[in-house]
């Protein structure tokens, strides 16, 4: 991650400047815009491969029909996700049509080698996992999925058992296992345990806030990327802050909405890899996009951050 300086700091940086006493020179005014224009990423434990912390889930927005009025926005959010750097798609079975929209988009704006595919198997018994592995890939459109995960941890052993095996083939780069609700923390924790994980996709927000107490502190340990699902409760947040001013020293921390307010909070946390925000919306993309340039709030003002959000 790149060295975050506080607002003080800047704020006397400035004022030197202004002063004639620190000069920037033309290359480090040039290094500052590009820094402030690169997407931050976070490495992934298992290989150092990094991952830009914002990415995108695609749970019903991305269940849509093929004609041109439905998948006309889902092509531009595309090709804005992947023009603003980001990588990480995240699909499965469950989501009806989707896996099919990202595997045509993918294919016709050419973007295979700039995405990291992420899907999932939902199913139960060794021959059916393995049956809908080769259906996603074919719907995806890829011979080698970035990352398998097994939803919600259905038949959880005898999936990871398939999956290391088509990870051996080179079919799986890597693979996982996602959950939704703090119910099932207690089984996560098992396996997070007992099994050797690249990663866990969870559900984390400045509400959901359970994954906090052994889930991410656990990912940590054991060396497990984190993708964050449900980052804005589903959407259900929108509804709690809308119309409510952003505090002034959201400013603080290059914070312009509510959608990268609640981002940037999530991204702040160093157990967490990637966040996978879903929108079939060009100007949300944006919008969410926008959560992974400039500073993130540091442990103090994430509290805040908390305070402030419980008392709308
Ligand atoms: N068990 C699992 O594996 C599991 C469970 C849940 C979720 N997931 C994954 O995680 C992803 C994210 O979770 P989620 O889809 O449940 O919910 P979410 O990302 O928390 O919220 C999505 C909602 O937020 C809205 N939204 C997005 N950006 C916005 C913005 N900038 N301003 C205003 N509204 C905005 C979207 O509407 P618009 O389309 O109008 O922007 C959509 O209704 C899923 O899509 C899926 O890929 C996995």
């Amino acid at each position: 991650m790149r060295e975050k300086i506080s607002r003080r700091e800047a704020t006397r940086l400035i004022g030197a400047t202004a002063a004639g006493l620190l000069l920037p020179t033309g290359a480090s005014r040039a290094q500052a815009k590009s820094e402030s224009s690169t997407i931050l990423t976070r490495a992934i434990p298992v290989s150092g491969e990094k991952l830009p912390i914002i990415g995108l889930g695609t749970w019903q927005t991305f269940d849509v029909d093929l004609a041109p009025p439905a998948i006309k926005p889902l092509e531009e959010v595309l090709s804005a996700f992947v023009k603003l750097g980001a990588r990480v798609i995240d699909s499965s079975p469950m989501y009806g049509r989707s896996e099919q929209v990202i595997g045509d988009l993918v294919a016709k704006l050419e973007i295979r080698d700039s995405v990291f595919l992420a899907t999932k198997v939902w199913i139960r018994g060794k021959q059916a996992g393995s049956d809908s592995m080769e259906r996603s890939l074919a719907r995806l459109q890829t011979k080698r999925v970035d990352l398998m995960q097994v939803h919600n941890l259905v038949d959880v052993t005898t999936q990871l058992a398939t999956m290391r095996d088509w990870k051996a083939q080179g079919r799986i780069r890597y693979i996982g296992v996602t959950h939704y609700e703090s119910g099932s923390y207690v089984e996560v924790e098992k396996v997070l345990q007992s099994e050797k994980l690249d990663f866990l996709q969870i559900n984390y927000s400045i509400v959901e806030r359970e994954a906090e107490q052994r889930i991410l502190p656990l990912a940590q340990e054991r060396g497990v990327a984190v993708i964050v699902n449900r980052p804005f409760g589903g959407g259900d947040l929108f509804g709690r802050v809308r119309g409510k001013p952003l505090p002034d020293w959201a400013s603080d921390f290059d914070c312009r909405s509510w959608a990268q307010f609640l981002l940037k909070w999530i991204g702040a946390n160093p157990a967490v890899t990637c966040a996978i925000p879903a929108t079939n919306s060009p100007r949300h993309l944006e919008d969410n996009m926008q959560a992974g340039l400039g500073h993130l709030p540091d442990a103090n003002t994430r509290q805040r951050m908390v305070e402030f959000v419980s008392s709308l």
